[in-house]
């Protein structure tokens, strides 16, 4: 059996709905991170082969303002839930962003596994000592980088509230004739349903196990460009959208220009890499 945390949220509810039965994905009431003694007693509870952590506090621009609740659920709440599954005898998947690497000087070449961390925001940093702390009390814990995650028009068949980008763009599709999106942000954009495949074959063969890996989209994109595209995937003229810097779009957490994920150990481990960013989108616009 695999328990999730974050079960409530997009690759914890992609998780559910592909591993059938013998995922159990409790949401932030029934496992709560942040309070260690209950989380042990879950997992000890539903003594599971796996856990999978996808809690997080992943409201990136809200994070700056509140610095100790991303601490508390990215940093010290993945430190508990390692500790936990680990006492609980299960093997432990910490699931990371992108967002631990900072500004590079390489924008050229997708970022491998040992790059150097150095985030630029609170979240990621807290999401970066969430790694570390991780790898403290859970060796062979496996911690999985992904990037730039939505669900898109499946969002509501799965119950997901709120929106991800391709939703928001979605819905300004339809209520705006115009709207400019940043240009100057490369990222590897992941359909939460591939991840969740992933992490599922990453369960069954237990390859790349205690390792770091990536696990994204395949391919680069900008912010523009994946706006455009979920337009052309709706029928609607891709040119209503205009490019714009960063600098354009002030938003209170900084973000590096460039963090495209290299899916290198990913790939050695045996694992199939994800589809291209651009076939996912496809695929993701088509689920309803
Ligand atoms: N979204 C992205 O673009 C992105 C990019 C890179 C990496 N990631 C990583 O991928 C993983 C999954 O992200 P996602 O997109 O599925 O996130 P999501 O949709 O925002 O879901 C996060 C989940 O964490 C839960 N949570 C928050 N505080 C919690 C707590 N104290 N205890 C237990 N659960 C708590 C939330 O539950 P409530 O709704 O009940 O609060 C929610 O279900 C995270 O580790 C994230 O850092 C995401």
């Amino acid at each position: 059996m695999i328990a999730v945390a974050g079960g409530s949220g997009q690759v914890g509810r992609w998780l559910a709905e592909l591993g059938g039965p013998e995922v159990v994905a409790l949401t932030s009431s029934e496992l709560d991170v942040t309070d260690g003694e209950a989380a042990s007693a879950i997992l000890k509870d539903l003594a599971p082969k796996w856990v999978i952590n996808c809690a997080a506090h992943t409201a990136v621009d809200a994070a700056e303002a509140e610095p100790e609740l991303a601490a508390a659920i990215n940093s010290q709440g993945a430190e508990n839930l390692a500790r936990a599954a680990s006492s609980a005898g299960a093997k432990f998947i910490q699931v990371s962003t992108d967002y631990v690497f900072g500004e590079s000087n390489i924008l050229s070449e997708p970022l491998v596994e040992n790059h150097l961390r150095a985030p630029m925001s609170v979240y990621g940093k807290t999401k970066s000592e969430g790694e570390d702390a991780v790898r403290a009390v859970c060796e062979d814990s496996t911690i999985i980088r992904t990037a730039w995650v939505y669900s898109g028009p499946g969002r509501s068949r799965l119950g997901l509230p709120g929106s991800d980008f391709v939703t928001t763009m979605m819905a300004l599709e339809s209520s705006r004739d115009t709207l400019t999106v940043v240009n100057d942000q490369y990222g590897s954009p992941t359909f939460a349903h591939d991840l969740a495949v992933g992490l599922l074959q990453l369960v069954k063969t237990g390859a790349g196990v205690g390792s770091t890996m990536h696990a994204a989209g395949g391919g680069r994109a900008t912010w523009f460009e994946l706006a455009r595209a979920v337009f052309e995937e709706s029928d609607a003229d891709p040119e209503r959208i205009r490019p714009c810097t960063t600098k354009d779009f002030p938003r209170p957490a900084p973000r590096p220009a460039y963090s495209v994920l290299s899916s290198q150990a990913w790939r050695c481990a045996g694992l199939p890499p994800l589809r291209n960013w651009r076939e996912a989108l496809s695929a993701a616009m088509a689920t309803r």
